[in-house]
């Protein structure tokens, strides 16, 4: 199968003020030292110089050029930049560089081969975005420790909540490994990726199977290929598998038995794969099996796995995404909000330290609006990691342009009162807060084998933040758009315009014309697109809105299921108090009348109805600007996008006009406006 660039697309050169001087690496690197990645960084700059500038840069490599060394001495003699400097120099952080300009090159310092990799594709950023790179300065030092995709794949080849195709990992039930596979590396590589889980949380069928001699040689041949650029692979773990794979019948973590095949099992998967990362684990989790069974908890599950493989070095990685699915609705007490809390933060402090919990961003599922997970802040003596989902399961399915970034800075930059200062959730995972290591943020990736990765070209955009977004969280959702602008289309201010409105504007579009004031869901059950504002109110999901003829919304106040009150103060008493609950969220917290009158200055039925005619006419504004690019963009890009943003119009007037309707008729009350209500 065919695939593009994406944003790593050499073809074409660009004008970069120095880059054109430049003909030379100068690798002042120990050939010892000299691993994968360091020579894949070589490899990288020498493709990206030859498209983007049009020369090839030789390599010099010193002690080993011996002849040519007279040529490379002359070649410098001149006046400009002639080469790019690689130096392995102790004493930097792990993984951070320095790229600088100096009289006659550029260099990129770093302690490690990884720290060269982020160097070297920042230059190649600095070329490509048409930034000068005569007076370079820069030191980075990610601020992640972890940087993690999740890969929904199955070994059959479908990818749950994928929307951008097949699998690009698996096939058939077999391991593909290809020149996607390289392309995949680089492309997560260069924007800092460091970690990636290539299948399913849901692990089922073959699945089961890769931690056995039948996948490890395959296993060990894909870990090679990321561990080239500089990512520790990882997978996800049947908890049963003692049981499932016919060995054991039981998979209880205190029995002798399950422990010793587990230690035996890792000796056996890390000996074969020594550069696995270790696993992430879905337990008791929407009918996947776990510590529950066995009347244990999720402290004694996740430290028998920790301690089997703590020897080589491998972390487990266990989610907080467990809930009763099995839900009553007609009960009120219940709520699948609190379950993550409730299930997890009495343990905090039990876990040992290759444990890292994996907490969503939110305490119900992805969805446009939700307020931050309320662990964070709730642990203090635990790893914990952020993970959002750029794969757009209930943000339009890749369908839909919703660039996610804005949403995730404004979690990351939470204030949990948690301690008085460094307390926000990306102080939190970045380790700043606790001082520890094992922390980070994962993405359920968003990628499949279509031509362009993820489905909607625009999406990439979520790829490319993300990666970004964990590295640097200091730089804002729009500095991020355009980079990602300038990398994927080059260099024009009206293309550059245009897409940044259009990003921006995305996620507020998206969530006007959806579910509102924080309540969610409202989609179709099962596939999660297009709206069905009852699909999930009477189901066992715990997904409730509970609109009746006098308003709408789920009491989580002190007076329903007193989730409010998980948070510190003074997060607590905002929520509880319907009063101070920002408007976004109320909603999700409170029961509210539909003449409410909310903090903006209108009543909760007139915000509805002003918000869904105004998301779809986001979304025809940035149609209507789009469609002036016609004659600037490359034209298969240009058609693909029109294309989606053909049926996101569709699917966007079909969600107002359901939404609207809903409310008219569930509250009798009329638009002000006077609009077609349905
Ligand atoms: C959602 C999603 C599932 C997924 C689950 C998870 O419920 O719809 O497909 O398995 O999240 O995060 O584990």
């Amino acid at each position: 199968m065919k695939f593009e660039q994406a944003w790593l697309d050499y073809t074409g050169k660009v004008f970069c003020d120095g880059a054109d001087e430049i003909s030379y690496i100068h690798l002042e690197i120990q050939e010892k030292e000299q691993d994968e990645v360091i020579k894949n960084s070589v490899k990288e700059l020498q493709n990206a110089f030859a498209g983007l500038t049009g020369h090839k840069l030789t390599l010099h490599e010193e002690g080993l050029s011996g002849g040519d060394e007279a040529a490379y001495t002359a070649a410098d003699a001149g006046a400009g930049l002639h080469k790019i400097r690689l130096v392995l120099q102790k004493g930097m952080p792990a993984e951070s560089y320095r790229l600088y300009t100096e009289e006659n090159g550029i260099t990129i310092e770093a302690s490690d081969s990884r720290g060269i990799l982020y160097g070297a594709f920042d230059l190649i950023r600095q070329v490509k975005t048409g930034n000068s790179i005569k007076d370079l300065d820069r030191t980075k030092s990610p601020v992640m420790p972890m940087r993690m995709l999740n890969h929904w794949d199955n070994m059959d080849g479908s990818i749950e909540r994928g929307y951008s195709g097949e699998s690009f990992f698996f096939e058939n039930n077999t391991i593909l490994v290809n020149d996607r596979t390289d392309t995949y590396a680089r492309l997560a590589a260069s924007v800092g990726i460091n970690a990636v889980v290539i299948n399913n949380v849901n692990v089922k069928d073959a699945a089961t199977w890769l931690i056995t001699e039948r996948y490890l040689d395959k296993v060990k041949e894909l870990s090679d290929v990321l561990a080239g650029y500089g990512i520790q692979m990882y997978m996800s773990l049947n908890y049963a598998a003692p049981v499932e794979l016919g060995e054991l019948d039981s998979a209880d973590p205190l029995s002798e038995d399950v422990r010793g095949w587990w230690k035996r099992r890792m000796e056996f998967v890390f000996r074969k794969v020594p550069n696995l990362g270790g696993f992430l684990i879905k337990a008791d989790s929407e009918g996947r099996p776990g510590p529950f069974t066995y009347g244990r908890t999720h402290a004694d599950g996740a430290n028998m796995l920790a301690e089997a493989a703590a020897p080589y070095g491998g972390n487990i990685i266990w989610r907080c995404f467990v809930y009763n699915c099995q839900q009553d609705w007609r009960d009120y007490k219940t709520d699948r909000a609190r379950s993550g809390y409730d299930n997890f933060q009495g343990l905090d402090g039990k876990f040992l330290d290759n444990v890292v919990l994996q907490i969503k961003n939110g305490p119900m599922d992805f969805q446009v609006r939700e307020p931050v997970h309320p662990l964070f802040g709730g642990l203090k003596q635990t790893n914990q990691i952020l993970e959002v989902q750029i794969a757009q399961e209930y943000t339009g399915q890749q369908r839909h342009l919703c660039y996610l970034i804005p949403m995730f800075q404004e979690i990351l930059k939470f204030r949990t009162y948690i301690k008085e200062e460094n307390d926000t959730v990306e102080d939190i995972v970045s380790g700043r807060t606790f001082r520890q290591h094992n922390c980070g943020m994962a993405a359920v990736a968003n990628t499949g084998n279509d031509v362009n990765w993820t489905g909607h070209d625009m999406a990439a955009a979520n790829l490319y933040g993300f990666g970004r977004l964990a590295f640097e969280p200091e730089l804002s959702a729009e500095e991020i758009a355009r980079e990602w602008i300038f990398m994927t289309f080059g260099k024009d201010s009206q293309i550059e315009e245009t897409l940044l409105f259009m990003l921006m504007s995305s996620w507020p579009a998206y969530e006007k014309y959806t579910s509102p004031l924080g309540i969610g869901w409202m989609v179709n059950p099962n596939y999660h697109y297009g709206p069905s504002v009852d699909g999930y109110e009477y189901s066992r999901w715990g997904t409730y809105h509970r609109a009746d003829h006098m308003g709408i919304g789920v009491d989580r106040s002190h007076e329903g299921t007193g989730y409010a009150l998980l948070y510190n103060e003074p997060n607590a008493s905002v929520y509880d108090d319907k009063r101070r609950c920002p408007d976004e969220l109320l909603l999700f917290f409170h029961h509210i009348p539909y003449t409410w009158m909310l903090r903006s200055g209108k009543t909760v039925i007139q915000h509805i109805y002003d918000t869904h005619f105004e998301g779809v006419e986001m979304v025809d504004e940035m149609i209507e600007r789009f469609m002036k690019l016609q004659d600037k963009m490359d034209k298969v890009k240009y058609r693909r996008i029109v294309e989606r943003f053909m049926e996101q119009k569709e699917n966007a007037e079909e969600w107002r006009d359901q939404i609207n309707a809903y409310f008219y008729r569930k509250s009798g009350i009329s638009d002000e406006k006077g609009r077609d209500i349905y």
